[in-house]
């Protein structure tokens, strides 16, 4: 077996100023999942690091909207992040957030270390600065247009439209995202990272070292803002949120979000080193460790200039080895917006899919945003799991499941002397692991994943020509020969399904009865762990041999081959005489209906969209008939008025409602004169229970409508022959 490999694996901190959505496991968390699970299958040594972005200016902003606090608003969120990629077993190593201690610590010591080392710039100049809200603006707190596209609401720190990073001083007629005032310059001291001293450098090691097997979407970017010339970039910031600067002079300053973010991988690794007993020094600073960075498109300038920059300043770290960014993953052809609400939240997926963790894995995955930017619809999400999944690859294993039982009990067959399709279709199955990792090692997870279909295919056609269901009057023994080859193929569907979809390669192996040890990550979460308990006979016993596949190795510290390689190597995947579990479905077929409720609620945030930008109030929940028939409205007249004393608002009116002539307190003070309305037809909702407003019992309530210029208007019959005391229903 080849030496085990060491990954540092990385995928981007989410902001936790909101929850994660299906553009967020598309693009960084399900690739970057793959990729460790399958480094972890090929028995290579593997830390998968995430955790929770907790500063910068987005969650400052989200907390004044909230009126809560930013830490309130990280906990919140923190919380429900955590939850989602637990849910889905994104299967982290470790995730942490950057409000621990041992973040705080590690962005201070490279800080500081930089700084005592003289890397940064100490510059004194004017910053934008919000004299409403007293505070100076950087980054998301200024909206303006962007010198390099002229996008009129680039950020200030980077422009969503073109991608380009800039400062905030760089945009054209800004303003600030707290007041809307156009803002004035301050003069302020912060430190820069100096990159123009970096770009030949990085032009060496990216643009010459790496053109062949970066990708070309992030070369492609990388190249441009060389190209522009870099200039040096602030990395701290006046702001109350964030870790200190640690240096002399600098009180009341932060460091900048993007300094600190990128620190939270080395930190989450010490955090996960120090609970495992490891050493995590060689996952940053060995060079024969490959860091790898899985990101999204407008991560891309910091993966791949700046934090690079800093890692080389400080000396000795290594530098990633590559960072697959994806684009973007839009839905139903419209831009996923958090402020919008045009998403599919993941904790909202599983209320209405709760088991169908890998079909949203699947279907992100067979559409994932690799080179361009990419659409979700439902309906391809629905044909994925109908057509793809229950069609191709669960109904090759239920055929199997089903015909073991029903022709041998669920006994693995002894095979015959094999023929040459049989030869031919082990031997395709010996070459898959090959076929699937060359996609995998080139990040083309979608190639991956239809190559990992094709084997399915593949046994399905096995079936379909071989028809075992003829043959088995006939040709018994047969019959056993094609059952044997078909379930290595439903063995080998088992194990290179793992990294795609961990939910179905559990099910399958525990059905299989595959016995296999915690060779996977989290030995804290052992509950995910195919069962190993007495009642699950090992595969191989009595006919096993060292070749078939007995599973036992821990990870990376065993001579056995990994498990990933030893569907090629191994002569048997399951063996004769070996018995199988009960049949159970892998997947079930989603109906239209179930579809059809998900447009629904992307139809009803349109129109709630929609309703809000008119600034009609959106639409309240709905009520039954009966609930409106128990309302008495009728028509009214007012025959006397007179304002509540010491109020601004009330007024006291007598009304004549046909059934009597009652008092009722009404609010329209501020939009009537008392004379104005005496004789005044009025609509009434009559029984409402009396209310003591003032020392005033009011039995009624006068219905008015809001006008566009804030004043109420009373709501009369057109036809002015309608009497006191006619319902309105
Ligand atoms: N929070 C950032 C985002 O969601 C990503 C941070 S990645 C890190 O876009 F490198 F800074 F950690
Ligand atoms: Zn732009």
């Amino acid at each position: 077996m080849s030496t085990p490999k060491r990954y540092t694996i990385t995928a981007a901190l989410p902001y936790t100023n909101g929850p994660v959505h299906i553009g967020h496991l598309a693009g960084v968390y399900v690739p970057a999942d793959i990729y460790a699970r399958y480094q972890r299958l090929k028995g290579n040594d593997v830390a998968y690091i995430c955790g929770s972005d907790e500063h910068g200016v987005p969650i400052t902003l989200k907390a004044k909207k909230e009126g809560i606090t930013p830490q309130q608003v990280v906990d919140k969120y923190h919380g429900i992040i955590k939850k989602a990629f637990e849910d889905f077993e994104i299967s982290f190593d470790n995730y942490s957030r950057t409000s621990a201690k041992i973040h705080h610590e590690t962005a201070s010591d490279v800080f500081k270390k930089l700084y005592d080392e003289g890397k940064f710039i100490e510059e004194t100049n004017q910053q934008l600065y919000d004299e409403k809200a007293n505070q100076f603006l950087a980054d998301r707190f200024v909206v303006g247009t962007c010198p390099k596209c002229g996008f009129e609401e680039s950020y200030g720190d980077q422009c969503e439209n073109c991608g380009t990073s800039h400062n905030a001083t760089d945009l054209i007629n800004p303003k600030s995202a707290i007041t809307g005032n156009t803002p004035s310059l301050k003069e302020t001291k912060h430190w820069f990272l100096p990159l123009d001293q970096y770009q030949d450098w990085l032009k060496e090691w990216i643009v010459e070292g790496h053109a062949k097997d970066w990708k070309p979407n992030v070369l492609g970017q990388v190249k441009s803002w060389i190209d522009d010339g870099l200039r040096p970039r602030a990395v701290t910031r006046d702001l109350d949120w964030g870790i200190p600067v640690p240096v002399k002079g600098a009180e009341g300053k932060v460091l900048y979000v993007w300094f600190d973010a990128p620190i939270g991988y080395i930190s989450s690794t010490k955090e996960w080193a120090a609970r495992e007993g490891k050493d995590w020094e060689p996952y940053w600073k060995d060079k024969d460790t490959k860091l790898v960075h899985f990101i999204g498109k407008d991560n891309i300038v910091f993966h791949c200039i700046i934090f690079p920059v800093m890692l080389k300043a400080e000396g000795s770290y290594i530098l990633p080895e590559n960072v697959p960014a994806n684009e973007f993953l839009n839905l139903e052809n419209n831009k996923i917006s958090t402020s919008k609400n045009w998403a599919v939240w993941l904790h909202e997926y599983l209320e209405d899919f709760p088991d169908k963790q890998d079909v949203l894995r699947y279907a992100l995955t067979a559409n994932a945003p690799e080179n361009k930017d990419n659409n979700f619809t439902w309906k391809d999400f629905q044909a994925r799991n109908n057509n793809e999944l229950v069609a191709i690859f669960g109904n090759f294993i239920n055929r199997v499941l089903v015909l073991t039982h029903k022709y041998y009990d669920g006994i693995v067959p002894q095979a015959g002397k094999l023929s040459d399709v049989d030869e031919d279709t082990l031997m395709m199955l010996k070459k898959y692991p090959q076929i699937i990792s060359k996609s995998i090692e080139r990040y083309r997870f979608r190639e991956a994943l239809m190559e990992l279909m094709n084997l399915a295919r593949l046994g399905n056609k096995y079936l379909a020509d071989e028809e075992p269901w003829k043959q088995i009057k006939e040709n018994p023994e047969r019959v056993k020969t094609i059952m044997f080859v078909a379930l290595q193929i439903a063995t080998g569907l088992s194990i290179l399904s793992e990294p795609f979809l961990p939910f179905t390669s559990n099910k399958l192996k525990s059905i299989l009865r595959l016995n296999e040890p915690a060779y996977r990550r989290g030995r804290e979460r052992g509950t995910n762990d195919v069962v190993t308990s007495s009642d699950n006979e090992i595969a191989t016993n009595s006919t096993s041999s060292r070749n078939d596949i007995v599973i036992p190795t821990e990870r990376g510290t065993s001579d056995e081959e990994s498990l990933w390689n030893k569907i090629s190597l191994a002569k048997t995947l399951l063996p004769s005489g070996h018995q199988i579990g009960k049949v159970e479905l892998l997947f079930a077929k989603i109906e239209d209906a179930e579809v059809q409720k998900q447009l629904d609620k992307l139809e009803a945030t349109k129109q709630a969209n929609k309703t809000e930008a008119s600034g009609v109030e959106p639409q309240k929940g709905v009520i039954e008939f009966d609930d409106f028939t128990k309302l008495d409205i009728r028509v009214g007249t007012i025959l006397e008025a007179v304002k509540v004393p010491k109020t601004k608002k009330l007024l006291q009116l007598k009304v004549d409602v046909g059934i009597d002539i009652r008092t009722i307190v009404s609010g329209i003070a501020e939009s009537f004169s008392v004379e104005e309305i005496i004789g005044q037809k009025v609509t009434v909702l009559c029984n409402l229970a009396p209310r003591t407003l003032r020392g005033v019992e009011s039995e009624g309530m006068i219905l008015m409508a809001d006008t566009p210029d804030g004043k109420l208007a009373f709501i009369e019959p057109e036809n002015s022959e309608i009497k006191n005391g006619e319902q309105i229903s």
